[in-house]
């Protein structure tokens, strides 16, 4: 059965870091509040020259220099954001543009924090239905352009850069079929508003669904991949909160996986967050070559997808 396979990895974070004392300067905060509710140090936050799709393109870039692929053989670029600069053209294109590819199809997803999930689920069903063969699939954020500075409660979180896989057909398939939805009574609990936007949130609702339903989601995707908890060697969610991250791996029981933790550095990247945490450990050899990685976001929409990859 013909489906789909990771091929190379990239990510790309902008160099200016800022710290919990840095923000402890801006707003009425500390970083022992920081670190023991969400886990978070540090975040890097992108310059005025970068945007959504010059960090998606680095990030892509590195992901075709690590599978030794020609550029000119990607047919697709498939790119998960919510804070693109513009409208249109779309971010995918931008990164065509910036990568001088030759044409590929192009489109962005906005499903907020699982909008990496999404773009690959959509990138591999193209692969699978042949209409697509190498793909690009990008994560991109600038999340601080969209952070409300004056809002203690947010501005703590959020951290910009960008992930990327390229993916090309495989047979068998080496990337396990999409599991995606939506959560219709938390529509509204993750939104990026208004004009300019803002970026907002119920905290509590998103951590009470994250630590009480998620898990089962979690294991419908497993459930598709034909595998258990227990076949796992990584595990990538989402990486809102060190203390949503850790009780999920908890609560699936993949004793023997490494649990990807980049919140810690990077704050949370929204659509960026599971593929730069992944290419991150990765490129410093954390991660066993040829491991299932359960890739699981969730957020704003309210919505949620997975899915099981080799490394
Ligand atoms: N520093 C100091 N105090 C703070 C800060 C801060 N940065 N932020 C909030 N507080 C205060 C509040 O004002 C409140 O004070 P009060 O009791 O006097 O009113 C108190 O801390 C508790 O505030 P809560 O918002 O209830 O804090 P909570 O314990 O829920 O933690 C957090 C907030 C970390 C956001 C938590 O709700 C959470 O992890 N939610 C998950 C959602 C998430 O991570 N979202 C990210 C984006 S969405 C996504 O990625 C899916």
């Amino acid at each position: 059965e013909r489906g789909s396979q990771v091929l190379g990895l990239g990510h790309h974070q902008p160099p200016q870091v800022l710290t919990n004392e840095d923000l402890s300067a801006r707003v009425d905060t500390s970083d022992e509040w920081i670190r023991t509710r969400t886990g978070i140090s540090t975040r890097h936050v992108a310059g005025d020259g970068d945007t959504v799709a010059s960090m998606g393109a680095a990030a892509a870039r590195m992901a075709l220099a690590e599978a030794g692929t020609d550029p000119q053989r990607v047919s697709m670029v498939v790119l998960a954001t919510m804070t693109d600069e513009d409208r249109s053209p779309n971010s995918a294109g931008r990164v065509a543009a910036e990568l001088g590819l030759a044409g590929p199809a192009v489109l962005d997803v906005n499903t907020a924090c699982s909008g990496f999930e999404y773009a690959l689920g959509i990138a591999d069903q193209a692969v699978r239905a042949g209409t697509a063969d190498h793909v690009l699939v990008i994560g991109s954020e600038k999340m601080t352009a969209v952070t409300d500075w004056s809002d203690r409660s947010t501005c703590v979180l959020t951290g910009d850069g960008a992930g990327a896989l390229l993916i090309g057909p495989s047979e068998p398939a080496l990337l396990s079929s999409v599991v995606w939805g939506s959560v219709p009574h938390l529509l509204e609990a993750v939104r990026v508003e208004g004009t300019p936007s803002r970026f907002a949130q119920e905290g509590r609702s998103v951590y009470r669904w994250a630590i009480t339903e998620a898990a089962t989601h979690a294991e419908h995707v497993l459930k598709a991949a034909g595998m258990t908890a227990a076949d796992l060697g990584v595990l990538a969610f989402h990486q809102a909160n060190l203390r949503i991250v850790e009780p999920l791996a908890r609560a699936l029981g993949a004793e023997n996986a490494v649990v990807i933790t980049d919140v810690t550095e990077s704050g949370n990247t929204s659509a960026a967050s599971v593929p730069l945490g992944l290419s991150k450990a990765w490129h410093r050899g954390e991660l066993p070559a040829g491991a299932p990685a359960l890739l699981f976001g969730f957020g704003g929409g309210f919505t949620y997808a997975g899915l099981v990859a080799h490394l």
